[in-house]
């Protein structure tokens, strides 16, 4: 049998879009989008939780849509556009998702809140007035442990206003 152990890990340069800034990096093929993101690029805002795509909070916008860049390679967001927590505050301060959070108390220990912050920017963007419901549906593929789904979706409506 072979011992592959002693085999070169394959990676590739990739360019990976990430909050308006273009960023070229050696990039091993096994390396999440998450791996790149915290390991690579500093941006510690996206959390590892359970690593296996149940949790959320690693959740970032790819082209403006929530997914769980855990779950996905880093190869893979070549050519898309990545915005992570970082991504939102502008010059002009917080988002408005981030500023209903802090005002509604909607992070208790606070991991989740990146990813939850993110599923709400997502659904903010399509539908700025969201019934309770539909918060809840944009938001169940995001966990969290405290139990703050109340001022969670508190903060989402009050964002929406
Ligand atoms: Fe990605 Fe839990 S860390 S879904």
């Amino acid at each position: 049998m072979t011992d592959r152990s002693r085999e070169p890990v394959p990676s590739s340069t990739v360019t990976l879009r990430v909050n308006g800034q273009d960023h070229t990096l050696e990039t091993q093929h096994r390396w999440t989008l998450l791996d790149v993101l915290r390991d690579r690029l500093g941006l510690t805002g996206s959390k590892r939780g359970c690593d296996r795509g149940e949790c959320g909070s690693c959740t970032v916008l790819m082209d403006g849509l929530p997914v769980y860049s855990c779950q996905l390679l880093a190869m893979q967001a070549r050519g898309r556009s990545i915005v992570t927590i970082e991504g939102l505050a502008s010059k002009d301060g917080l988002d408005p998702v981030q500023r209903a959070f802090l005002e509604e108390d909607g992070g208790q220990c606070g991991y989740c809140t990146p990813g939850f912050v993110m599923a709400a920017r997502a659904l903010l963007d399509g539908n700025p007035n969201p019934t309770d419901s539909e918060i809840r549906e944009a938001l169940a593929g995001n966990l969290c442990r405290c139990n703050a789904y109340g001022r969670i979706i508190a903060s989402v409506r009050a964002a929406g206003r």
